[in-house]
């Protein structure tokens, strides 16, 4: 059974507190927040204070995935706001490395994100040292966007890499996950499912989120 991640960027953010009750209740495992910066990605989301106080409203894992240059210098806000998980993409990163240490020195799981032009390749000699990758199915910067096809091979590809090197990374898939391409998108390899559109457009985001927890 896949992680479900609902994606708050499609959220009413007018009914933030209404939204974390529906996820509290919901089968969903985790809340994938998506944060920009307007220079990295061509958009501009959310960022700490509105995470510190979603903390107080919410019981389950914060997926953080940062969509920011230079995330070092926010990486400790980010857990004192509420991260469990710590996304950085590998290319807002010169020193990954660095940046995947420092989020796990202080005690969140550390993930890398990339971007759809990406060789999964790039993540070798970073992938012994991380929990999850965060697979861009389109590019990053707004929700309700197509899923990329190519993205398929992409995580068969990771798949098999993380399995013939006996880790336990997660792959997560984030962009144009709805309930008819979430099979085949299990099916490649996947572990996770960030769905934005799919869940928050819907007439009842509960059984949306339970229809893709059972796909
Ligand atoms: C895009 C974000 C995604 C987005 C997914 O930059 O990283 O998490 O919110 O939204 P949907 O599921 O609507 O494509
Ligand atoms: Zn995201």
């Amino acid at each position: 059974m896949a992680i479900i991640a609902p994606s708050l960027l499609s959220s009413n953010f007018l009914k933030l507190e209404e939204e974390c009750r529906m996820l509290n209740e919901s089968e969903a495992d985790w809340y994938h927040l998506d944060v920009m910066d307007g220079r990295f990605v061509p958009n501009i989301s959310f960022g700490l204070p509105v995470i510190e106080q979603m903390r107080k409203a919410s019981t389950k894992t914060f997926d953080v995935h940062l969509m920011i240059l230079e995330p070092g210098k926010y990486a400790e806000a980010f857990k004192a706001a509420g991260a469990d998980i710590l996304s950085v993409h590998i290319e807002a990163c010169t020193h990954l490395h660095r940046n995947i240490q420092q989020i796990k020195s202080l005690g969140m799981q550390a993930g890398v994100a990339i971007n759809p032009h990406t060789p999964v390749t790039a993540l070798e000699d970073i992938l012994g040292d991380i929990d999850l990758v965060c697979m861009m199915s389109v590019n990053p910067g707004f929700g309700g966007q197509k899923f990329i096809p190519h993205t398929l091979k992409k995580i068969e590809r990771l798949r098999r890499m993380i399995d013939d090197n006996k880790l336990s990374v997660k792959i997560e898939i984030d962009g144009g996950v709805t309930v008819e391409n979430a099979k085949s998108i299990i099916a490649a390899g996947a572990d996770v499912l960030v769905a934005g559109n799919t869940v928050f457009r819907s007439k009842d985001p509960k059984a949306t989120i339970a229809e893709l927890k059972r796909v």
